[in-house]
């Protein structure tokens, strides 16, 4: 489709660090709007801001949320910011895209909900895997019924989250950090897309295995949606078997073999600094390879092909078969045996957001990744974490379904 320029949305981003390296070349390519601000604490980021941009580069959110010429923004700060920073560009009349997690807690999110609403603009919770074309193309078969009722969804996701640069709030869980604030997401937002959304009940056990991370570094979680049907997410962010060795290459890892046994032992060395790490991958960094610094290795695997990116394997099982990703799109298993069916565009962080949030805004579509949504997902990360903690079912009380087909 094309967009005429001028209808193009004015996208402010707040918060130039690691995630916005990753949204950004998809805003850049999409044709639904366009970087004309930006906000951020560093000096080094807004530098590098106006010198790619021009533009503005506010050192307060307050003043991006301030500039008229911006529709909306893009809330990509730290979790903890999520809910102060969201409600602050609703109160100035903005649109938002918030990354994941929505929040810390259901109170925050419903609080960012509430002040979306009280303003009349959109509120967008994206930045999560979920929103890719294979996952859409998997809930299309499941809306098909094709292969009959859905009777369960299985994912696994082995990966090197805890590998990489971690500052602190990353790894304090009253700030969010751990891999239920930071990485869940994306496979709960997938199951519940597959599944309809609403989640009965969650059983689950985290760990904390690693003693330079010393936050929930791999889960194994059991859930039933209201309608009985199961799913099963098995998470591992240490850094050992890697999930992309199942699925052709294609995941979402860091570093390859060989690095890992570099970083590994830097991190337990004390080798590391994480905090000069980290600002190596942020925005308009000199070089991304900071991300070892301390380690000797310079990560070269980044886990994807052809820009396509992968939270593991997940297998949805109907009546009569299943489906999960093949290389050029979808395989389904069926009585007439394996076939593929091919779907187009990689997951495009940035391009699907802004479109998803163009076409809330000039077409009226509903938000399939809206507030309400986001708070139902975040729901759920908050319950593995207490069935955890308790060694009990927990039982969910803001569970949505899906706003679009
Ligand atoms: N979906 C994804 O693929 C993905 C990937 C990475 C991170 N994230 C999310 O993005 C968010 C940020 O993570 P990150 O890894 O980019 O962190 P980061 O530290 O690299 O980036 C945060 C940026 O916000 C700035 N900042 C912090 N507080 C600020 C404030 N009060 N005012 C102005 N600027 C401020 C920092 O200077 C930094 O540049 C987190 O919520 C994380 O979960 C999403």
């Amino acid at each position: 489709m094309s967009v005429h320029r001028k209808t193009q949305l004015n996208l402010g981003i707040a918060g130039l660090g690691v995630a916005s390296t990753l949204f950004v070349p998809g805003v850049d390519a999409s044709a639904h709007a366009r970087i004309v601000a930006a906000a951020d604490r560093r000096a080094s980021a807004r530098e590098a801001f106006t010198a790619r941009y021009g533009g503005r580069a506010y050192a307060d959110i307050a003043d991006l949320c301030n500039d008229p010429d911006v529709d909306v923004v893009w809330v990509a700060t730290p979790n903890q910011f999520h809910c102060a920073h969201a409600i602050c560009a609703a109160e100035h009349g903005k649109h938002v895209i918030c990354t994941k997690p929505m929040a810390l807690n259901v109170e925050q999110a419903g609080a960012m909900c509430d002040a979306a609403d009280r303003n009349g603009v959109k509120l967008l919770c994206g930045q999560t895997y979920s929103m890719s074309p294979d996952v859409q193309a998997l809930r299309r078969i499941v809306r098909s019924g094709d292969l009959g009722k859905l009777i369960a969804i299985n994912t696994w996701f082995y990966t090197d989250w805890l590998l990489k640069p971690r500052v602190n709030e990353e790894i304090d869980e009253a700030l969010g950090g751990g891999v239920i604030f930071r990485h869940a997401p994306h496979l709960i937002d997938t199951i519940r897309l597959l599944g309809g959304g609403r989640v009965r009940s969650v059983r689950a056990a985290v760990g904390r295995w690693m003693r330079e991370r010393p936050c929930p570094g791999n889960f194994s979680v059991f859930l039933e949606f209201e309608d009985g049907t199961p799913a099963t997410i098995v998470y591992n962010g240490y850094g050992y078997f890697d999930t992309s060795e199942l699925t052709w290459g294609i995941g979402n890892r860091m570093y390859s073999d060989a690095e890992r046994i570099a970083v590994r032992q830097a991190l337990r060395e004390g080798r590391i600094d994480n905090s000069v790490a980290k600002e190596g991958m942020r925005f308009g960094a000199a070089a991304s390879d900071a991300s070892s610094a301390g380690s000797g290795a310079t990560p070269t695997h980044k886990g994807t092909r052809a820009g396509i990116h992968w939270f593991g394997l997940t297998v949805a099982s109907f009546e009569r078969g299943d489906v999960r990703q093949s290389p050029d799109g979808i395989y389904l298993y069926s009585d007439a045996g394996r076939t593929e069916v091919p779907v187009f565009g990689g997951r495009g962080a940035g391009t699907l957001e802004v479109k998803e949030m163009y076409e809330a805004i000039h077409e009226n579509k509903p938000i399939v990744h809206d507030g309400r949504w986001a708070l139902a997902t975040l729901e759920v990360g908050l319950a593995i974490a207490e069935s955890a903690r308790e060694r009990r079912e927990v039982m969910l009380s803001h569970q949505c379904g899906l706003n679009a087909a």
